[in-house]
């Protein structure tokens, strides 16, 4: 690895032309066409699936299909609530995540495309999936209260996220150029999950709910967010570092989050359980 990568909070920041510090100041973005970190670290980043290594390729595959089945998961556990959602701007908000997530699902599936046959066979197996029988917990249940769209908005998307980060200017370009736009969106779902679950804390019935129902929501969602990260000393987040797919480990990146969300919840005026609580991945 070459020097550590920024924290999942920071923002990557683009590069500009000497004299100009950023866009704004007439400055121009540099593209990053080098491998940032791993075994490749310093030669150019792989731009088309044809020249992408076939070792290399299985994983990139595999972390697109993985990435994919969420976006389209996530679409049929929030259906129900677009016209069931409390408030009109809550049904709005519904509606443009939605939307948001068939679009990361289709840029994730063009992007599997570029593989082929078996790129194409993925999709039509992804296009096929129903409700429970998806890769991961956290999208096989059912969001049963209006707390329960909080609660997954606020920490499941916030793993996606996390997800999102460590594949910032990563080796594989066309992956690496889909982040940008796809996480301005995600910061949405996040902060609309967090405002949800404090507006039922504070406001109560008077909006929807109540805190001992955003509690539960809690309960339920925070052990399958943290079990999305992975094992601990999963082989293939290794890989996915030394291939310069990936930037952090599974269990760099579940520390993280477990700092930033413990802050987050307790400013709702909300707990967590310990990050052991019901866990089913380790
Ligand atoms: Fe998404
Ligand atoms: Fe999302």
């Amino acid at each position: 690895m070459t020097g550590r990568p920024p924290a999942p909070s920071e923002p990557a920041r683009p590069r500009t032309r000497a004299g100009a510090s950023s866009l704004k100041d007439g400055g121009t973005i540099e593209p990053v066409r080098e491998i940032l970190w791993g075994s490749s670290a310093g030669v150019r980043k792989y731009e088309t699936a044809e020249e992408v290594p076939s070792d290399m390729r299985q994983l990139v595959v595999k972390l697109l299909v993985v990435q994919a089945d969420t976006e389209f998961a996530s679409i049929q556990q929030h259906r129900p609530w677009l016209d069931r959602a409390p408030t009109l701007e809550d049904r709005w908000i519904e509606s443009r995540i939605i939307a948001d997530e068939a679009r990361h699902g289709l840029q994730a599936c063009r992007i599997l495309r570029d593989f082929g046959e078996e790129g194409q066979r993925f999709i039509d197996e992804l296009l096929a999936k129903k409700e429970g029988e998806h890769k991961l917990d956290a999208f096989n249940m059912k969001f049963d209260a209006w707390s329960d769209v909080g609660a997954f908005t606020c920490f499941v998307d916030r793993v996606g996220v996390y997800q999102l980060r460590a594949f910032q200017e990563c080796s594989y370009g066309p992956l690496a150029r889909a982040m940008p736009l796809m996480l301005s969106e995600e910061q949405l779902h996040l902060n609309f999950g967090a405002s949800v679950l404090r507006r039922m804390v504070q406001d109560g019935s008077k909006y929807y709910g109540s805190k001992e129902e955003a509690q539960a929501s809690i309960q339920k969602w925070y052990p399958r967010a943290l079990d999305m990260f992975g094992h601990s000393n999963s082989d293939t987040s290794r890989r996915a570092i030394e291939y310069g797919l990936k930037r952090w480990t599974n269990e760099e990146a579940r520390a993280r989050y477990i700092e930033e969300v413990s802050g987050l919840v307790q400013s709702i005026g909300l707990t967590l359980p310990a990050p052991e609580f019901d866990r089913h991945v380790l």
